[in-house]
């Protein structure tokens, strides 16, 4: 079964061929991020424009890279929820239009569940059930995912996404956005022993994160150096902020694991391409004979290919939606699209 996927969340307009879920036939990513970087973060106006100018020739390349007609497609997923409203609508109505004229099935699909998904285009032999720890620039959850689309969370950010907490701790450091990746590569130059910074800790809820707080003392170290003429060494606490964020998010998954009898552990979402973390997780998982998967880096960010994945097991669960399907900014990764 061929799926032409639509993700327009956010700042990528993608569009892509999947086939069972698994095998990428094509993948097109049109990034804004050079527009948003001007502002130092998404502007959800022009996130909204750029996407109704890209979406027809980004679907087009993707049927072209495919070598494939429209006649030959089996089905049309798109993100519908959670994200900026204004950008997920121009991805739901567009291919609504084509599921219209077509008359394809229209599979809705869930951001953090193709994230998730992103995992199944590169390891083929794995499937559900396993422990994923989801982390982008707007959510970090830790999910028990027992089958494609079944799902729980387990634990989740009380505050700010760790992908959010990196660029802003990176803004600061007068790193461009998004400042997740600047500041992982300056973290592998650092000395993460020169600062000790606040370990967040949800007290009560050992699976739950909190980043602002050690966002605030960052930035304070930062403010509070720059009053007194001083620069702090931008790699050493860039290191030492990962190592904390890490820490963190690893501390928890480990423990939810431990917890609830998981050995098969799953990255997922931007923040999954973060080098210590992989590095991390690999090594405590081979440390207890557990088995580690994330993604290829290109398939970290938000691309189409991830929806197609997941596009493939909604429609083997029968989720599918008439043209009265809307976009949502917010959206339980728990609930399926009746
Ligand atoms: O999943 P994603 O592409 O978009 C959302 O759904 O939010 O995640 C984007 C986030 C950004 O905050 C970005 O800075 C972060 O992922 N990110 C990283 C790295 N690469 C991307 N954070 C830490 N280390 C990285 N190497
Ligand atoms: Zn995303």
């Amino acid at each position: 079964m061929k799926i032409l996927s639509i993700e327009s969340s956010c700042d990528e307009t993608a569009a892509a061929v999947v086939e069972n879920g698994r095998k990428i036939l094509s993948s097109v990513v049109a990034s804004q991020v050079e527009e948003h970087k001007l502002y130092g973060g998404v502007v959800p106006e022009i996130a909204s424009r750029r996407h109704c100018e890209a979406i027809n020739a980004v679907v087009r390349k993707a049927l072209t890279d495919a070598q494939l007609t429209l006649s030959q497609i089996d089905a049309i997923g798109v993100t519908y929820a959670p994200g900026l409203i204004g950008a997920l609508l121009v991805g739901v109505n567009f291919a609504k239009g084509l599921s219209m004229a077509t008359g394809l099935p229209l599979i809705p699909v869930h951001h953090l569940r193709s994230h998730i998904a992103a995992n199944y285009l590169e390891h083929p032999a794995l499937e559900p059930p396993f422990l994923c720890l989801v982390v982008s620039g707007g959510h970090s959850h830790i999910v028990e995912v027992t089958d494609y689309t079944v799902m729980k969370v387990i634990g989740r950010t009380r505050d700010d996404a760790a992908g959010e907490a990196f660029d802003k701790a990176a803004r600061t450091m007068g790193m461009p956005y998004p400042g997740g990746i600047h500041l992982d590569k300056a973290a592998e130059q650092g000395d993460p022993s020169l600062f000790t910074l606040p370990r967040p800790k949800v007290e009560g809820a050992p699976y739950d994160f909190s980043f602002s707080g050690l966002k605030t003392a960052v930035i304070n170290l930062i403010h509070n150096a720059s009053q007194k003429g001083e620069t702090l060494p931008v790699a050493d606490l860039s290191a030492a902020f990962r190592q904390t964020v890490v820490n963190s998010l690893s501390g928890n998954f480990l423990r939810a694991a431990q917890d609830s009898g998981y050995t098969k552990l799953v990255l997922a979402g931007g923040v999954s391409a973060n080098s210590l973390l992989r590095r991390r997780m690999t090594e405590e998982c081979q440390q207890r004979g557990w088995s580690c998967y994330y993604p290829p880096l290109s398939l970290c960010g938000d691309n189409g290919a991830m929806v197609g994945a997941q596009a493939y097991y909604e429609y083997l669960a029968g989720h599918i939606a008439d043209t009265s399907l809307n976009a949502y900014p917010t959206m339980d990764i728990a609930k399926n699209h009746a």
